[in-house]
């Protein structure tokens, strides 16, 4: 299998944790761990298979002007790339209760932006099991990677990881 590349942020949460526990559950010779509030699009562009985490904080979208988080940086540096053959998995991190109608956005916004790079996005999910009442990371019956709720739902997450897991790890080693 070529090495994983693992882009997270922001630091010092759920999506670092959850970044942790990913780490935990893949043998630690097949990927690198990378905050992206320290990469650059070379560091993303040399890894053939890549795993991205972030989390939906508030309901702006990339396309505005913001400036304040590891993402709303690292994202301009990510458009105009060309990710063609890469595959990349997503996992997003939001809240199903307090955000039903916003949940995980952002993990759709980004999806998007990986579609217009040429990317091969990996690891969709049904949406089975989960409630919620609108989501730009849900079409037709699936979120375009994994949704987690570390603030109702942290019970589910080992499990969804593992799940996941079982489907990203052999397609990154085709
Ligand atoms: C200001 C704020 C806005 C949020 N907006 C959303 C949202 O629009 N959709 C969603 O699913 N979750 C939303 N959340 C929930 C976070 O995504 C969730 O708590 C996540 O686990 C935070 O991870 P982090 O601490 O690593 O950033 C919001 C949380 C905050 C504090």
């Amino acid at each position: 299998m070529s090495k994983i590349g693992l882009f997270y942020g922001p630091e010092g949460g759920n999506v670092e944790n959850v970044a942790k526990v990913i780490a935990s559950k893949i043998d630690s010779s097949l990927f690198t761990l990378h905050k992206v509030k320290d990469a650059d699009a070379e560091l993303l562009s040399s890894y053939s298979c890549i795993i991205l985490g972030l989390s939906t904080l508030g309901k702006h979208n990339w396309s505005s002007d913001n400036s304040g988080n590891d993402w709303d940086n690292f994202l301009p540096k990510l458009k105009g790339l060309d990710l063609k053959g890469k595959k990349i998995a997503i996992f997003g991190l939001g809240d199903h209760i307090a955000y039903a109608d916003f949940f995980v956005d952002s993990m759709g916004d980004l999806a998007q932006i990986i579609e217009q790079t040429g990317g091969n996005l990996i690891g969709k999910v049904s949406g089975d099991g989960y409630e919620f009442n609108e989501s730009r990371a849900f079409d037709d019956g699936e979120f375009v990677g994994l949704p987690l709720d570390e603030d109702f739902e942290s019970d589910l997450t080992d499990k969804r990881v593992s799940k996941w897991l079982e489907i990203i790890l052999p397609e990154f080693e085709k």
